[in-house]
């Protein structure tokens, strides 16, 4: 019989892939504004050379697969992974490899990665350590993780996630329905936000995917550079640098996988 925390991390996965398949997440009408707001990024994937493995783990709609294939690499080098099978289908669809796995306990074998990407997924699990042994898992001993995640030091989650737990209790427990009179409210206060940010409203696919993520999202863990090195440190790696993305919301870490 399962233990609680099992049980819980299942109901957290299974309530985050319903979500995620409903909710895409990846392809916004802010556009290439994204990638101004990943420098991180970029450095990694200007150290892949052109016949390494890239894994892009908890990939959404593919938005970091295009660029990859857009900076030079082969696109029969890249895999898309993630849990919603709508995003699974639709990356088939498009001529990327793409499997649907869970980052908690990937259908991948050891060492298939040369450089693994894992941008914005390992907070929303119930337990980010083990996603983060999964990544070292499958990135081959030498190789390399991006790993970007929510930076604890930022008050925006403590307002939009921490604090909104009543509206979340709702939604998951009562009707999910409540999005269709929340969120034009919620609009009231990040629209302005997203004009700022990003120099244009958002249309409400993009607006109910970020509201998806980042309020009703059953976890939202924060870090820190320390707890990344401490992750690290257990796992035999080392962080080679850190960079602040997306306004200092996320933390991004470049970390090379010991041989
Ligand atoms: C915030 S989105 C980030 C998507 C993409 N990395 C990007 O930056 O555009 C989080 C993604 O992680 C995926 N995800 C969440 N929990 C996951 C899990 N346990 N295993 C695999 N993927 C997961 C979701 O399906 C979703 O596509």
């Amino acid at each position: 019989m399962p233990g609680s925390k099992t049980k819980i991390t299942e109901q957290v996965t299974a309530k985050a892939g319903t979500m995620y398949n409903d909710y895409r997440f990846g392809d916004f009408n802010y556009g290439s504004a994204r990638e101004r707001l990943d420098p991180g990024f970029f450095e990694f994937i200007s150290m892949v050379k052109n016949d390494k493995k890239v894994f892009d783990i908890g990939c959404g709609s593919g938005y970091w697969l295009n660029v990859c294939v857009r900076e030079g690499i082969p696109k029969e080098n890249i895999t898309g992974v993630d849990l919603a099978p709508s995003n699974v289908e639709e990356l088939g669809k498009k001529g990327f490899k793409a499997v649907c796995s869970n980052v908690l306990k990937l259908d991948l074998n050891d060492d298939v990665s040369d450089f693994t990407i894992c941008n914005g997924v390992i907070h929303h699990t119930n337990d980010p350590f083990k996603a983060f042994g999964e990544l070292v898992r499958i990135t081959k001993p030498g190789g390399y993780i991006y790993l970007n995640v929510y930076n604890i030091w930022n008050p925006y989650f403590y307002l939009v996630h921490r604090a909104m737990f009543p509206l979340r209790f709702l939604y998951w427990n009562v009707s999910k329905k409540i999005i269709d009179f929340v969120y034009p409210l919620a609009g009231i206060f990040f629209q302005p936000l997203a004009y700022l940010a990003m120099g244009r409203f958002l249309d409400e696919r993009t607006g109910k995917a970020f509201f998806m993520d980042q309020v009703i999202t059953p976890r939202a863990h924060l870090f820190s550079k320390s707890m990344i090195e401490s992750y690290a440190k257990r796992k035999n790696c080392i962080v080679e640098k850190f960079a602040y993305n997306r306004y200092f919301l996320m933390l991004g870490a470049i970390i090379k996988v010991e041989s």
